[in-house]
């Protein structure tokens, strides 16, 4: 079966609309899902990633894991937050251990993904963060899977 790619985008006007939302992708998620976070520093990725966490039901404190690359939370489904800041070229040895959170048992989802292999994130979700202003930020999401598509749908067109 082919899926089809759907878009959506919604705009947050606060750090914790952006956990908000990130607590609603955190709710539908399943094992194998594979978010791409794609923006500039500053964006809202780890922001987005804290929710997530809470939508998973982790309660600790959820940073960027920039000098190790990934941390791990257990959750409802584990969370894998990879952060590739500063990974231009990828060694093998660290290749093959972060494969293991992509199609894995838990929801993996990657700051700064560009050095990923392009068979390693087939089919994955993609998240583009854009900064419009001081505390605004556009958030669009291009993904085969309906459940997180609609996340965004709905919030966009539910009036806070
Ligand atoms: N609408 C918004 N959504 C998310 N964060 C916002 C928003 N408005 C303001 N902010 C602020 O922007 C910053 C986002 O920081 P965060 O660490 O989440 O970014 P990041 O994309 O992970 O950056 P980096 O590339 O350095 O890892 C925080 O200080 C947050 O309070
Ligand atoms: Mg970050």
């Amino acid at each position: 079966m082919v899926s089809h790619a759907e878009r959506a985008e919604i705009e947050t006007a606060s750090a914790s609309e952006t956990q908000q939302l990130g607590f609603d992708l955190g709710k539908v998620a399943i094992p194998g899902d594979v978010l791409l976070l794609q923006g500039p520093f500053g964006a809202g990725k780890t922001t987005l990633v804290q929710g997530i966490a809470r939508g998973l039901g982790i309660e600790g404190p959820v940073t960027s894991p920039s000098f190790v690359i990934a941390n791990e939370h257990l959750g409802r489904i584990p969370l894998y937050h990879v952060d590739l800041y500063r990974v231009e070229q990828m060694d093998s040895a660290t290749l093959e251990a972060l494969a293991e959170y992509f199609g894995s048992d838990g929801l993996c989802a990657v700051e700064w993904p560009d050095a990923l292999p392009g068979e390693l994130i087939e089919g994955a979700t993609r998240i583009e963060l854009m900064v419009l202003d001081e505390g605004r930020r556009r958030f669009t999401i291009d993904t085969t899977a309906d459940r997180l598509c609609k996340v965004f749908a709905l919030r966009a067109a539910t009036p806070r």
